[in-house]
């Protein structure tokens, strides 16, 4: 992760678009932004840009897939500026030609089925009106070319840009606290987390090649990964935890000693099969520290009892006992109303309340050039657990 970078400061247009060739937006999106740069055409002037700062600017130019993506930019831009008589840099034909000659294996391309994308989160320096959007946040991932080819995991999915978004514009919510992340994926969350001041980070997935993938993420953005005990984490300010933790075998004893503040999880609610599994495992990680449990028969969950007195909320109770009940911030697209009914009605079966705050914890938009990033698309509920 790379702070506070200031590229071509007072353009918010340039920087979007150098943004968006980073993040590895689709060629047709790039194109837009490129043509709404210098109204309507790619004129020499953002061609010049597109050379100097995106093209020129990748030092890893050997891997494969950035050079397909590279290959097809180069062709787009051409052509956008040939179809609108506008003058093609030479440089652009020069590139193209280096790269549709060099002998990149095809091979080699499926194989690794890799690409470096980097995130930049654009935010207002605050000091001045026409510099908007100047300061950077810029996190590097390597993810999967295709999210649906059994790589779920390696794939960055929309709602854990939304929490990204969500953590950044909220920071006081999550910093110094013990934050938790089920179906981590790509670990984009835990980076953003860690940028923000969370004093633990434990990333989880069920996974074992996305936890992989995880924590070499983790390492491109110098923290480090570790799968020991919690105790070293403490140690290390920028250590972060990463889990193997499938859901469905995940047991009571082992979630029943992390007590985080906060869980968190993005677009991980989408197989029926795994729902039950997942409502188990939030129900444990979400019990408020103070529970009677003389009432619970086995497996019931429903009849926990919050024994949380009047001085626990006065907070007049030693520090560990007057911790506040923990919250989840799960962010979803529902592509399947059915699935997410069925986790509203087991997340009541299991006495866990679920609110809608897609309208009151509104995100800001730090990703404004990532024109395939569809932000409404993607709901936030606060889940806990509601004292009967
Ligand atoms: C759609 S991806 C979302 C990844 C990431 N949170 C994001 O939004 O970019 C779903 C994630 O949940 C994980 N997952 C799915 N089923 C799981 C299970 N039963 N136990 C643990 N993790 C699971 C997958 O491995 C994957 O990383």
């Amino acid at each position: 992760m790379e702070d506070a970078g200031t590229h071509d400061a007072c353009s918010p247009d340039l920087l979007y678009l150098k943004s968006s060739f980073l993040a590895m937006e689709p060629a047709d999106y790039f194109i837009s932004l490129a043509r709404q740069s210098d109204g309507g055409s790619i004129t020499e002037r953002v061609q010049t840009f597109i050379l100097e700062h995106c093209i020129n600017s990748i030092e890893d130019k050997g891997t494969a897939c950035n050079l397909t993506y590279m290959k097809n930019i180069l062709k787009k831009v051409i052509t956008a500026a040939e179809s609108t008589h506008d003058v093609v840099v030479e440089g652009l034909y020069e590139q193209l030609a280096y790269y549709l000659t060099s002998h990149m294996d095809d091979d080699l391309l499926i194989e690794k089925n890799r690409i470096y994308r980097q995130i930049s989160f654009l935010c207002s320096s605050g000091h001045d009106d026409k510099c908007l959007n100047s300061m950077n946040l810029v996190v590097p991932l390597q993810c999967s070319l295709n999210m649906l080819e059994g790589d779920t995991g390696c794939a960055l999915w929309p709602s854990s840009l939304f929490l990204s978004e969500l953590i950044l514009s909220y920071p006081m919510t999550f910093s110094n606290k013990f934050c938790f992340e089920v179906g981590s994926g790509v670990g984009l969350v835990g980076v953003i987390l860690k940028h923000v001041g969370a004093s633990k980070v434990i990333l989880s997935d069920g996974d074992m090649s996305t936890l992989e993938n995880m924590k070499l993420n983790l390492e491109l953005n110098h923290l480090a990964s570790e799968t020991m005990a919690s105790q070293r984490i403490c140690e290390n300010p920028n250590m972060v935890e990463c889990k193997h933790l499938p859901w469905e075998s995940a047991s009571e004893s082992e979630l029943q000693t992390y007590h985080p503040d906060i869980v968190l999880g993005a677009d991980i609610i989408y197989d029926p099969l795994y729902v039950p599994h997942l409502i188990r495992v939030l129900s444990v990680l979400l019990r408020p520290l103070k529970f009677c449990s003389s009432e619970r028969k086995a497996g019931d969950l429903s009849c926990y009892r919050c024994t949380r007195t009047t001085e626990d909320m006065n907070g007049d109770n030693s520090p560990n006992e007057a911790k506040e009940a923990p919250n989840a911030y799960i962010a979803a697209v529902i592509r399947n109303m059915e699935t997410f009914n069925y986790f509203l009605k087991l997340a009541a079966e299991a006495s866990l309340s679920v609110l809608d705050v897609t309208a009151t914890m509104k995100p800001k938009n730090l990703l404004p050039y990532m024109l395939s990033y569809d932000r409404s698309s993607v709901h936030l509920y606060q889940v806990s657990f509601s004292c009967i």
